[in-house]
């Protein structure tokens, strides 16, 4: 599916119209690429951010993009892993799911997701592609609205289980 792409890369520099934050439950910043993406958009993301009140866990909430290149940045919790049986999954699929949705309704032609719950959260890599790369297909597949969607990956070893994913997924196409 040509309106997936992987690519290595910062997702704080992609020019997309959406760029989608890891972010914890608070949204009021942290690690990994939370703290990149709020160094990288300014102070003015967290001014945004305090006046959200929180997200859930697979749920998202859309701000503006400040100093990012991108005009906004979807913030969605990922799950923490603790084994598998706890519901991860889904809540992983949901998060894609929700930032998608997001981006329809504010007119987001190209979004960029980072690789949600596999750094700090340790949601295995292997599985949370299947889950990402499975769940963007079957929503593209009913939203054409959306042009293209970019999973930016920050390491070459993320980045290789993203096009994996996807390979297998043309593969059974
Ligand atoms: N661009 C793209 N991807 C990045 C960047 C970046 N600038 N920085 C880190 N990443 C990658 C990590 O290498 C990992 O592959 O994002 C992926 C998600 O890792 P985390 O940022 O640790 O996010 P997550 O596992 O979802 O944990 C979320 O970490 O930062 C805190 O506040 C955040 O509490 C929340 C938790």
């Amino acid at each position: 599916m040509e309106r997936i792409q992987i690519l290595r890369g910062d997702i704080t520099q992609q020019e997309a119209d959406a760029i989608v934050n890891a972010a914890n439950c608070s949204l009021l910043g942290g690690g990994g690429v939370d703290g990149a993406i709020h160094r990288a958009a300014g102070p003015e993301l967290l001014a945004e951010c305090r006046t959200l009140n929180g997200c859930e866990t697979g749920k998202a909430k859309i701000t503006g993009g400040y100093r990012l290149p991108a005009k906004y940045v979807i913030h969605t919790p990922g799950p923490i892993w603790r084994g598998g049986g706890r519901g991860e999954p889904e809540l992983l699929a949901s998060c894609y799911r929700s930032c998608l949705e997001l981006a329809s309704a504010n007119g987001c032609q190209t979004v960029a997701f980072p690789s949600i719950s596999t750094g700090v959260y340790h949601f295995p890599l292997d599985k949370a592609a299947a889950i990402a790369i499975g769940t963007i297909a079957a929503y593209l597949r009913q939203h054409e609205e959306i042009r293209q969607v970019r999973m930016v990956c920050f390491d070459e070893n993320t980045e290789k289980h993203y096009r994996q994913a996807l390979e297998a997924l043309e593969g059974d196409a």
